[in-house]
């Protein structure tokens, strides 16, 4: 799925300079300074970029784990993680689709958001199956066809 060599390339570019995006590479998202920068390369692989936390680790051996359980209509993409300077870069294949939250028309910042992840896909019964605790409609990806693919398995 990815190479060091890209995962080197997204390390080296936190801040999602020109250089990086006009040779064919996407920026994702970076919410805040310190929190993960996420890309997609050329080749259609994203790559997280985790500089302080133990996040990146965490989630390719849970995905590593729940890779192996199945329920249905639900999927947990295989990972794969990359040392680079003694920081982590997490591999996963990108997604087609649209996030939980745009399918289903749930604001994330709405007081009823966690009711709707309740009654629109079952969030709480989800996260007890897979042992999941953050699994709030911008952590999902459904796909063309109805599949919702879990993309951040971060506590
Ligand atoms: N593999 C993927 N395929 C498609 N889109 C993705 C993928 N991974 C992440 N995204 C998109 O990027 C957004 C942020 O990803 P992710 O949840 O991993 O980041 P985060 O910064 O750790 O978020 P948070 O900590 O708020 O949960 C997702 O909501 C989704 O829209
Ligand atoms: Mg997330």
């Amino acid at each position: 799925m990815g190479c060091e060599e890209d995962a080197r390339i997204a390390f080296s570019n936190p801040m999602a300079s020109w250089d990086v995006l006009s040779s064919g590479w996407r920026h994702l998202s970076s919410k805040f300074v310190n929190e993960r920068t996420i890309y997609i390369s050329p080749s259609d692989v994203v790559y997280k970029i985790d500089s302080w936390s133990q996040q990146n680790w965490n989630e390719h051996h849970a995905s590593i784990e729940l890779s192996k359980l199945h329920l249905d209509g639900w999927e947990i993409p295989p990972t794969e993680l990359y040392k680079v300077e003694m920081e982590s870069v997490l591999a996963m294949p990108f997604i087609e689709g649209v996030t939980a939250a745009v399918y289903y028309g749930i604001d994330p910042i709405s007081p009823y958001s966690m009711e709707m992840e309740e009654r629109l896909y079952n969030r709480s019964e989800v996260e007890r199956f897979f042992d999941l605790d953050d699994l709030h409609a911008e952590n999902i990806i459904v796909r063309p066809d109805g599949t919702h693919v879990i993309i951040d398995l971060g506590l």
